[in-house]
């Protein structure tokens, strides 16, 4: 392993998921890791730049990676953690998901298999529903919901990969309130994590206090907010969070990035980020995000900047309603009384 990872190591499992960086003390030593509270996301990075992203963020000194079936890329990504310069597989962290054609209950361990053996590894630290929705699996690439598999009988077979081994936790993502609550409900084994979109146009702050309070760890993605180009027509009025001069404005105050300052409240506000480049500058950039730190005055004004704008919203495309009682620019926050 490469001593500056090691150094690095030590530094970031001293921050909690669950907490302030500036509150929690640094962990006694367990058998197994925690979430490190910053990973590489992987979506869009394509092929060879997946395996490269891979090598350049842990020389970087990342030990935490955020992938999924659905990226496409977990050949490439695997390539990265074969070769003979990887670290030691004990030593970070991988996250994937199951994608919405697997949640039949007969598919779930074949899914997580071929996610293994892509990824060249004998186990996942974390295993996510990527969303609350099965599809019939073979329709050819089409997405048609399938009525009969519930989000119970895909997480009862969940629960069985990590009686095998297979994982070490699992969770969810995208889900409501009522969904996850019909989850927590009915749980032998417990969403140790709920991977959603939240960043400072997007910020559900009681949903994320609601989740910490629970000791689920919020995963936070797409947490540099619009720079993700998919997202770039979704609200025209909106510009690069990159310009944003209340943004630019802090980050000057702090002498660091934008990127870094984002990502920075990201993780001083308890959420784990996970930023995804195919550049080796930016995955060095972000990383360092984990230096800064606000006051609550800061914490605040930033509360204030809030767009309630959610960029990732498949609902229509699926023909399914998402995220029902969450912001989603058009609605008020209403689930904490339900709950
Ligand atoms: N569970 C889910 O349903 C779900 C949904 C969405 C995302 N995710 C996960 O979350 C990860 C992150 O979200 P995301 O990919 O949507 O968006 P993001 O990480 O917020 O933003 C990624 C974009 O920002 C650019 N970028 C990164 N660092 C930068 C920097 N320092 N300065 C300027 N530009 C920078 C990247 O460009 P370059 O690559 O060209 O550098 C890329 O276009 C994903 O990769 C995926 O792992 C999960
Ligand atoms: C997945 O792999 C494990 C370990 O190799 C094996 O025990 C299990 O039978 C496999 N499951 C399926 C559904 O192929
Ligand atoms: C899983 O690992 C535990 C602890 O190492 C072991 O006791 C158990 O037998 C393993 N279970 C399976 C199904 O391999
Ligand atoms: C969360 O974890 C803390 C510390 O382990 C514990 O005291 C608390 O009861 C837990 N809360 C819930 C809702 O599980
Ligand atoms: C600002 O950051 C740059 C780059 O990290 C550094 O070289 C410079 O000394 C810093 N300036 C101040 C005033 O801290
Ligand atoms: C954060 O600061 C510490 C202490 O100054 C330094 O050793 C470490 O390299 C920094 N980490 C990053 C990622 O910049």
């Amino acid at each position: 392993m490469h001593m500056r990872l090691v150094t690095v190591l030590a530094a970031l499992t001293a921050f909690s998921a669950t907490g302030s960086a500036d509150q929690v003390p640094i962990e006694p030593a367990k058998k197994d890791l925690s979430i490190p509270p910053i990973g590489l996301g992987l979506w869009n990075s394509k092929d060879k730049d997946a395996s490269k992203a891979v090598e350049y963020a842990f020389k970087a000194g990342y030990i935490h990676l955020d992938s999924a079936a659905a990226y496409g890329n977990e050949d490439y990504v695997g390539e990265s953690l074969s070769a003979s310069k990887a670290p030691s597989r004990k030593s970070y962290w991988v996250t994937s998901k199951l994608w919405n054609t697997a949640h039949q209950p007969k598919l779930v361990g074949e899914a997580l298999n071929k996610t293994l053996s892509d990824l060249s590894i004998p186990y996942l630290d974390l295993y996510l529903m990527h969303w609350p929705v099965a599809f019939l699996p073979d329709q050819g690439g089409r997405s048609v919901v399938d009525q009969d598999t519930t989000i119970l009988d895909t997480w009862r077979a969940m629960e069985d990969l990590v009686r095998a081994n297979l994982t070490k936790h699992i969770g969810v993502s995208n889900f409501s309130p009522r969904q996850l609550d019909e989850v927590l409900k009915n749980c032998d084994i417990c969403p140790y994590a709920h991977e959603f979109e939240t960043h400072p146009y997007l910020q559900q702050q009681d949903f994320v206090d609601w989740h910490q309070k629970n000791n689920i760890t919020v995963i936070a993605y797409s947490p540099l907010a619009n720079l993700n180009p998919t997202y770039k027509d979704k609200y025209p009025d909106i510009g690069s969070i990159l310009d944003d001069h209340f943004w630019k404005k802090l980050a000057k105050k702090k002498n660091v990035t934008v990127a870094q300052a984002i990502l920075a409240w990201g993780i001083q506000r308890g959420t784990v980020v996970i930023p995804k480049s195919v550049h080796e500058v930016r995955i060095i950039e972000n990383l360092g995000s984990v230096n800064v730190t606000f006051s609550k005055k800061e914490m605040k004004k930033i509360l204030a900047h809030d767009k309630r704008a959610r960029f990732n919203n498949p609902s229509e495309d699926w023909g399914v309603k998402l995220f029902e009682e969450l912001d989603d620019g058009t609605t008020r926050l209403m689930w904490a009384q339900d709950l």
